[in-house]
């Protein structure tokens, strides 16, 4: 099988073709940041909003951004070409190849820039009908959460707890209020009003978030932005996952117990079904949106 075509340093190589110092601050330190912008035959959905998150999480790790957002669109644009369908774009910038490991951030270093693309493994039909199982968990991680850091250990040490339990995700929680889940964030539903957490340190401020945010006051839906007790989670009429891989997603059992009806609820199919024809305009645009 041939190697797919990827993005390595400004240059379209296959993938088996890219090899990376292992002085790289990315591979010692886990030194970098990176996006995965989901993709609908061709179009990136909320390119715009993905490249300005990247920036942010850069600054935060005090790195020069190496392209501007418009030249991000392109490069991805230029790598997408080679991937017809419905992908998912993988960005990881990392600070680079320093001469000697050092902690300290050295000066005048090249970041070193990796896109590559793989199907979009979009929610099966099932998952969307019925639900999906998840569990909770202390949220062990650090308080810089709102950078999209390549340093994943707490998330993948997270999310392993629920691959192990045959779950789909793994819902974190710190000093007994929810903060999100290992790689989507958290919405809970009582009483017909959606509640989610603030996005300051403690979670990743989540593009698909910020556009169910929208989609439900476009759509009438009540939501609050606040702080959300762990009593609160187990006590929701639902709870539904988000991320740009899993849309939303509700979760109908919840260390074992069913959450609400066991089944997804009405407010659920109805994002599900706002997010669907906001997934359907941007088709019929064929523009970045
Ligand atoms: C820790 C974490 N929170 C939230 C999200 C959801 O972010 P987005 O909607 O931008 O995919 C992700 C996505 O991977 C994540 O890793």
């Amino acid at each position: 099988m041939t190697s797919p075509i990827a993005h390595f340093n400004g240059e379209l190589l296959p993938l088996d073709r890219i090899a990376v110092s292992p002085l790289d601050r990315g591979f010692i330190f886990g030194d970098g940041v990176y996006e995965v912008i989901p993709v609908y035959d061709g179009v990136m959905l909320r390119a715009r909003e993905h490249f300005e998150r990247l920036q942010r999480s850069m600054d935060e790790i005090r790195l020069v951004n190496p392209h501007t957002v418009d030249g991000w669109i392109r490069a991805s644009e230029a790598l997408l070409a080679h991937h017809p369908g419905n992908q998912s774009l993988y960005i990881q910038v990392t600070r680079g190849v320093p001469p000697k490991r050092d902690h300290v951030i050295p000066r005048d270093i090249t970041p070193t820039v990796f896109m590559m693309v793989q199907p979009l493994a979009s929610p099966s039909r099932e998952a969307v009908e019925n639900g999906v199982a998840c569990i909770t968990a202390e949220d062990f991680r650090w308080k810089k959460c709102h950078i999209k850091s390549t340093s994943l250990l707490g998330n993948v040490l997270a999310r392993q707890l629920s691959a192990d339990a045959g779950a789909a995700e793994t819902i974190l929680l710190r000093d007994g209020f929810l903060t999100e889940a290992s790689a989507s964030n958290v919405f809970v539903v009582k009483n017909g009003v959606v509640a989610a957490s603030p996005c300051d340190n403690l979670i990743l401020l989540g593009i698909t978030y910020e556009l169910l945010v929208r989609l439900a006051a476009d759509g009438g839906v009540k939501l609050e932005i606040r702080p959300v007790a762990e009593t609160e989670l187990r006590a929701a009429d639902e709870v539904w996952l988000s991320s740009s891989t899993k849309e939303v997603l509700a979760v109908t059992r919840l260390d074992g117990k069913p959450v609400g009806s066991g089944m997804p609820g009405p407010l659920f199919k109805r994002m599900h079904a706002l997010y669907q024809e906001h997934k359907a305009a941007l088709a019929r645009s064929r523009v970045a949106a």
